[in-house]
This record gives structure tokens, sequence and C-alpha cells, in this order.
């Protein structure tokens, strides 16, 4: 039986008798007559209690009514007199007058109202009133309206949905696992999936040809407002599929999903990763703010007299710098040298520029030729900004992002980009090289001929206005090549067959090419809903100590379970 939606009644119900249950959100007394808010998911209502209702006997049951109290009324839709009509909601122009009710359930006096702003732990600890408030209920309805469209969609184009196992191995993504102690292997852990990564490709060799699956992945990483202990990828993968087939079938659905909530997307652009690092500073590239790109001046400034910068050159590092178009005053400048600080850079050259003239206490020092030099590089007016740390494309990033964002210089809308050909390998703090996607990522060249630092890969990430919504590639698939990447970084055999040998033998039986993608279903949601945060589209996230305070997990657990695992917990 389909329920009445309650925001779809209007004036045309107008003396039809209904029935609705829901909680009771509001009341208001006005002598002899009572008023409340019947409140459900699918909206609000007047409620109109008056004795001279057709069978208004309520027998004193109408004064023990208390907001969220669940209740069953019956009643005659009528239309509001005209000045008691509330445009706000969609229901305004009529109400319910009550012939007949049930209390279904009483509620004790609330800890706070739904959708009344509180503190996290409240929040989450009495999660089930936080979420019956609007804005949480309505971004759950978003959550299910983007899973059903993303089922329909991969469906029609004949993917499977192959579940994949939730005990499994570690997926190299780059977190701490998730361990599971066995019972029946005592002494050994399974690692809850970082991702569905190896299955999926494991599901290629087995022939399944297209992939797909709504799933939850766990790691355990430092939280933030983007980050949970646990989410959910819609994760996909193809054979015989090139890196564009994937990227049109992942902007496809994307495209759908946010057209289902009003938004036209513009094209998505393409940009390699070198250009997002040169210009952005970042491989997470922010197209909606409105401020200078980057300018690598290192060469500008090699020989100068400007000590600052050409001894930071000599030693090896680059001087990054961008223009801010506007003034800022001196306060202003003082905290963009703090923030530069901050982040970690020595100081910050901040140099006014109007037309020729360059103003700043340091550009004394410059040659004429460096002085022209700037200028060229920087055709506008406003202050050029540059740094020269170990980093300095990331630092003068991260300024330019702080200083578009604290002056308002971001554009509406949303911006798209496809950042690809990530570099193959990275070097570690340990100076090995590791994957900067992650090692089954397929080189763009020849890895067994090609210095492996210059490879760059297969990947493509989806970034929009700088976020990360999903990240892919095509995938190494042959097992010569696998072994190869683990080599180079410096994995042993004993180890890569331990921890990767099934996939080894997967690649080895005649596994056809292919490449996938997953897209953090709660980041796109965020993005899409215009949210802060992913926990506003989680019904039971964990707070920033990966806690729940619903459940009180993680928690502690008894003797006699951790002697069936044969686990003791070490002394303090
Ligand atoms: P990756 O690690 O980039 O790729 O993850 C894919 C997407 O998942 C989302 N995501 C998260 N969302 C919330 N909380 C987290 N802790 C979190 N971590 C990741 C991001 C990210 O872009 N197996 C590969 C995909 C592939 O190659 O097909 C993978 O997991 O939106």
């Amino acid at each position: 039986m389909k329920a009445l939606s309650v925001n779809s009644i209007n004036t045309g119900y107008e003396r039809r008798e209904i029935e609705l249950s829901g909680w009771i959100d509001s009341i208001r007394d006005h002598g002899g007559v009572m008023f409340a808010d019947l409140r459900n998911r699918s909206g609000k209502i007047q409620l109109v209690f008056d004795a001279s209702n057709k069978g208004g006997d309520y027998s004193g049951a109408v004064a023990a009514l208390r907001a969220e109290f669940v209740v069953r009324v019956k009643g005659t839709v009528s239309k509001r007199p005209e000045d008691a009509v509330n445009k706000k909601i969609p229901t305004g122009e009529v109400e319910l007058k009550v012939m007949s009710f049930e209390i279904l359930n009483e509620a004790l006096p609330l800890p706070f109202y739904p959708g009344e702003k509180v503190g996290d732990e409240a929040a989450l600890k009495y999660r089930f009133l936080d979420l019956r408030g609007p804005d949480m209920m309505s971004n759950l309805e978003a959550v299910d309206r983007i899973m059903r469209i993303t089922r329909e969609y991969f469906a029609q184009l004949g993917f499977w949905d192959v579940p994949t196992p939730m005990l499994t191995k570690s997926t190299p993504e780059g977190a701490r696992d998730y361990l599971v102690p066995s019972r029946t292997k005592a002494g050994s852990f399974f690692a809850l999936p970082q991702s569905p990564q190896l299955f999926k490709q494991v599901l290629m060799a087995s022939g399944v040809e297209r992939y797909y699956q709504i799933t939850r992945c766990f790691r355990d990483e430092d939280l933030r407002a983007d980050r949970q202990p646990e989410f959910t990828q819609i994760d996909m993968e193809m054979s015989f599929a090139s890196s564009t087939d994937i990227m049109e079938t992942v902007w496809d659905l994307v495209e759908k999903i946010f057209a289902a909530f009003d938004h036209k997307l513009p094209q998505a652009l393409f940009m390699k990763f070198e250009e997002a690092m040169a210009s952005y500073g970042s491989d997470k590239p922010d197209l909606s703010l409105n401020i200078g790109l980057l300018s690598d001046i290192t060469e500008i400034f090699r020989k100068s007299e400007f000590k600052v910068f050409s001894s930071s050159v000599e030693k090896g590092n680059k001087i990054a710098a961008f223009l801010c178009a506007g003034d800022f005053s001196r306060k202003e400048l003082d905290d963009a040298v703090e923030d530069a600080k901050k982040l970690g850079a020595g100081g910050l050259v901040w140099i006014k520029k109007s037309g020729d003239e360059l103003k700043s206490p340091v550009v004394k020092i410059f040659s004429d030729e460096e002085k022209n030099a700037l200028r060229k590089k920087f055709p506008g007016d406003g202050v050029i900004f540059a740094g020269s740390t170990g980093d300095s494309f990331c630092l003068m990033g991260e300024l330019r992002k702080i200083f578009a964002l604290r002056r308002g210089m971001k554009k509406e809308g949303f911006f798209p980009v496809w950042v690809v050909e990530a570099p193959l390998f990275e070097k570690n703090a340990q100076g090995r090289l590791q994957a900067v996607h992650h090692p089954f990522t397929a080189p763009i060249g020849d890895i067994f001929a090609d210095d492996p630092r210059s490879l760059k890969s297969h990947s493509y990430d989806l970034v929009i206005n700088g976020e990360e919504i999903g990240g892919g590639s095509v995938r190494i698939h042959k097992a010569r090549e696998q072994i190869k990447v683990f080599e180079i970084m410096g994995i042993s055999e004993a180890e890569y067959r331990e921890k990767f040998g099934f996939l080894l033998d997967a690649l080895s039986y005649g596994c056809p090419p292919h490449g996938g993608f997953a897209l953090g279903m709660e980041r796109l949601a965020v993005k899409l809903l215009g949210l802060d945060s992913i926990r506003d589209v989680i019904a039971f996230p964990k707070t920033q100590n990966a806690f729940c305070p619903l459940t009180h997990a993680p928690d502690v657990v008894s003797e006699r379970q951790l002697r069936e695992l044969g686990l003791k917990l070490a002394d303090e």
C-alpha cells in the first residue's frame, strides 16, 4: 500500500476524509481549539482539534499530546481561512480537521527537537531525533535517489552487481586496515576491505566483463570533513575498455545524478597531473577559484642579488608565484606572511603591482631585468606573492586557495575536471618508489625499458571544485608487468607472492585488459547538495575519533570472547 504523501495534500483534497500517521511536530493551544502539526517524512500538515469537529470528542486525550508522540489521525481536509494561509509550507492552504486519533506511542521529554542544531555528541547519541529533522530526512532521500539512479544506470548497460567479501585480505589503498581476528585460524586476521580493488580485477579475469557495486569500504585513517572510517563507493570495472570508455561511462552517470537534482554540469575539462601541479600546486585543482594561476619564476631569480630566492634555488628549490587581483592592506599582507609561515614556509615575498610600478620592501634589490621579467609574467594589476621552500608549488597552491576563499574570489557552480596521467611512482619518505595511485595501475610506456621515475600512468581522477570525487585507472593485466612493478617498489618475491599471489595467478591464466573507477558516494552527495561534511549524508557516522556515540562502538569485549579468538591484551 502506498502511503499518501503529506506534502501533496492541497485544496484539491477539500472535504475528503483521509488517514495519516506520523509525529506531533508542534502544538499550539488556542483555548478550546488546539492546533498541532503532523509530520512524517513526506511533509507536514496542520491538524485542528476542535470539539465542534465531526466526532470531535477526544476524551481529554488531546491534552495529553506532546511533541514527538506518534499518532494516527483521521479527519477531513479543509481550506484554511484566508488570513491563516501559510505560504512557507506546501500544505499551507489546507488543514486537517481531526475526527479521531490514536496515540501509537509516547515520547519522553526531548533532549532536543528534530532539526535543532546541537553539538556533535548529542546529535549522534540521539541520531534518531537528529535524522527526523527535515534536512537530514531530505539528505537520506537524496542518497537513496543517487543509489537508485546508479543501479538503474549500470543495469541498463549490462553491468552486474557482484558482491565482494567484507572479510578479506589487506588491499593497499594507502590507509591502515581494520582487522578482524579469526576464531577458526587463531592468530590470523581478516582485513575489512579498503576497496574491492583486487576482487573486481579477479572478476574481470573470471569473465564478468562489466561489474559494479555500491559497497562499503573501511579505512583507518585520520578523519576530516570529507573522510569517514566507513564509507560507500560506487565501484565499477570493465574489460576490453580504454580510459576514454571508462571516463565516459562514469561521466554519463555523474551527469545523470546531477540532473536528477536539477543541476546541469558543464562538460568536464581534462588536465594532466603535471599541469595541475604546476598551475594549482595540487592534484585536486579547484577551477571555481577566480585567482591567478601559479607560475614558475625560478629562472628569473636563479642568479639574483636577492639571496632569499637565489640561495633557495641553489639548494634545488623552485620559486612559485601568483598574482592576486585587488589591493591588500598592510594588515592583510602581514596576515598573508603568517599564513605562509603556518604552512611551513620561512617567509613570503609580496610585491604590489600597478601597471609597470612594482612596490615592496624587497623590490629595490631586484635588477631591472628581474623586474621586467616579473612584469611580463604577471601583466595584470594586484599583488604578486612568491615563495620558495622544499615544495613551493604545494605551499603557494595552498596560499592561493586560502586568499581566494578569504576574499570571496569563488565562482558559483560546479567546475569538474579529469586529472589524468599521474606519475606511476613517487618517492616515499624512505626514498623508495611507491605507487602514486595504487600498484595495479598500468604505465604509459614500457615498464621494462623506461626509467620508472619518468613513467606516467593510465590514471584519471574526477575532481569537482577542488574535491576528489572519484578515481580510477586502466590496470596492469599481465603478471610479468605486475611483478616488475612490485620489484621496482622494492617488494620481495616472498612478500608479493604472499600478499598478491591470487591476483598474479588471476593475471596468469588469460586475464583480459581492463580498467575501472570508484566514486566516493558520500563526497558526490555532499557536493551535489552543497553540504559541508560527509557526515550529513551518512545515517550513522563516527566522530572525529572514529567513535559511534549511538552504539558506543568500538567497545571492550569479554575475556571469553578474547580466549575464543586466541587473543590476549597487552598489559598497560
Ligand atoms: P580511491 O582510494 O581513490 O580509489 O577511492 C575512491 C574514492 O573513494 C572516496 N574515499 C572516501 N570517502 C570518504 N571517506 C574516506 N575515508 C574515503 N577514502 C576514499 C573518494 C575517492 O576518490 N580502488 C580504487 C578505485 C579504482 O582504482 O577503481 C580506490 O579505492 O571520493
